[in-house]
């Protein structure tokens, strides 16, 4: 098997590839004046299974630009099969029309992705667990869910915590999460997100987290919004400490700030996303799913 990194997901590659006990192998980006990327792949793979370790992390669509031309240089050099690990599938919240005149845009990525020649996807924590639907290849639904919940069981004592979804789409993770924990009781918010401003409001709790420590758990954040209002509402319906874990880091404006000047104690996130320097911060704890991501290959 021979494993290359996109320029968004290196450190995550390497912990893959050295989990496999492989080295990465070599790939030319070269970028050209006005923005556009020349790709090579530097080793010979006739026949041979290949794996591209990309995140369409921020900037999505470069990073899926750069992706899509790599999948070809492989396929164009005769690679047998070519396995993308794409461990936060960016597009992702757009999977459906929420109102008339929109694209799916996940439609487009994932056509585009297996006409150029992917083979099969893996990926983490997908928004939706319909999502895998949308592709005609085999998708591989990773998630970070044991990491976390084995960081809490180690962390906590079970009986003085409550899990949150901060939202009631997040419910069927929550209710994963509180299994592997042992039926732990969990809490949801309403919350509702204008979809042309992007505006949040709650509409209340459901579930009680008086007296204890609450922990929310969601597949992402964004901006940090959802996070520091979940955690602020918390705390006024009596909560005693909020801890947040969330598997992919989008980090996107000032979230770092954001969420280290908030209520929060510790943000636990997972390392699906590289978080470069400049978007960590002293409330931040990153947990690697390479381990899980390297078993998925080997199988
Ligand atoms: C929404 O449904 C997702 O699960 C996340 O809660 C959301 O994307 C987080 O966005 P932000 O951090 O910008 O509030």
């Amino acid at each position: 098997m021979n494993i290359f990194s996109g320029s968004a997901s290196k450190e995550l590659a390497k912990k893959i590839a050295k989990s496999l006990g492989l080295k990465l192998s070599p790939v030319e980006i070269f970028v050209f004046p006005d923005g556009e990327k020349r790709i090579r792949i530097k080793e010979n793979v006739l026949d041979k299974d290949c794996v591209i370790v990309q995140s369409a992390s921020i900037p999505p669509d470069e990073n899926y630009m750069e992706l899509f031309i790599m999948i070809d240089a492989l396929k164009r050099s005769g690679a047998k099969s070519i396995k993308a690990v794409i461990p936060y599938l960016g597009y992702q919240r757009q999977d459906h029309i929420f109102r008339d005149g929109e694209a799916v845009s996940l439609e487009v990525i994932a056509e585009i992705l297996t006409k150029v020649g992917m083979t099969e996807l893996f990926s983490f924590d997908l928004h939706s667990p319909k999502i895998p639907d949308i592709f005609s290849v085999p998708v591989h639904h990773l998630s970070a869910l044991p990491i976390f919940a084995e960081k809490i069981r180690k962390e906590f004592d079970l009986k003085d915590i409550v899990l949150v979804s901060p939202d009631m789409g997040g419910i069927r993770r929550i209710k994963m999460i509180s299994e592997m924990l042992g039926n732990i009781p969990f809490a949801a918010i309403e919350k509702n997100r204008d979809l042309s401003t992007g505006e949040i409001t709650d509409d209340g709790l459901n579930g009680d987290v008086k007296g204890k420590i609450a922990i929310i758990v969601d597949d992402m954040i964004s901006t940090g919004q959802t996070m520091v209002e979940a955690a602020e509402l918390l705390i006024e319906e009596g909560a005693s400490r909020v801890f947040v874990f969330a598997t992919h880091a989008v980090f996107a404006k000032d979230a770092g700030k954001l969420l280290q000047h908030s209520r929060i104690e510790r943000v636990v996130v997972s390392d699906t996303i590289d978080v470069p320097a400049y978007n960590q911060f002293p409330k931040l704890e990153v947990l690697s799913i390479s381990e899980t991501a390297a078993t998925a290959l080997k199988n």
